[in-house]
């Protein structure tokens, strides 16, 4: 999850090596949540799953408001799959879809953009992300952008921020992805991280 336009269906496609999920320049692209379910190698297969951003909606605020709801209650619905059964009713027509009766770990990558580290709208999400009962991490997109030193700079200032360890990736030079994978397999159960 993380603002619209910060490069969450990009970093999927980057993930995957292929496109799979719509992006664009103009924010407000995503507007349902996809899931994308990946096999590698004889890790068990797992689900990415890309969510509307917040933050901005082409619509206005009742627009916006709506991006909110869509995504508040995945959480509320996904977090419960167990129990519900219904992760799938926010998935687009065209993804596959989770089995509701197997059982599920989540865990959530808040994207934040690596040149603007604290946004008052990411702070909000963390501080929201950090109350419900999943694994999370935050990111940083679009290192590609940022210079050597700012690279370092905004690294630390990110930490700060959020109080929390930010690996920097960039979807568009594939920087970062290895890291992020490890992060991604290790993120539902962090007590089997090696
Ligand atoms: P919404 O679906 O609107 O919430 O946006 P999103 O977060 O999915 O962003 P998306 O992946 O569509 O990317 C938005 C823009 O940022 C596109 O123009 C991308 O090409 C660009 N972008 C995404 N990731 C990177 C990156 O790592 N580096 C650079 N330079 N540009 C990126
Ligand atoms: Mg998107």
């Amino acid at each position: 999850m993380g603002r619209s336009n910060v490069g969450k269906s990009s970093l999927i496609n980057a993930l995957v090596r292929q496109r799979v999920a719509r992006t664009s320049a103009a924010p407000g692209k995503t507007r349902l949540a996809n899931f994308y379910r990946v096999q590698r190698g004889s890790v068990p297969a797992l689900y990415l799953v890309d969510l509307p951003g917040y933050g901005y909606a082409r619509g206005g605020d009742a627009s916006a408001r709506e991006f909110n709801r869509l995504t508040e209650a995945y959480f509320e619905r996904g977090l419960g799959i167990g129990d519900q059964g219904s992760v799938g009713t926010l998935r687009s027509s065209q993804s596959p879809t989770p089995d509701p009766r197997s059982p599920v770990s989540i865990g959530v990558l808040l994207l934040v953009d690596a040149r603007h580290p604290g946004l008052d709208t990411d702070l909000d999400a963390w501080a929201w992300l950090k109350s419900q009962p999943c694994a999370r991490a935050v990111v940083g997109t679009k290192a590609d952008k940022l210079t050597r030193a700012e690279r370092a700079r905004h690294a630390r200032k990110l930490e700060s921020v959020f109080d929390s360890p930010v690996p920097l990736v960039s979807a568009e030079t594939g920087e970062g992805l290895d890291e992020l994978w490890k992060l991604i397999a290790r993120l539902p159960n962090p007590r089997t991280a090696a």
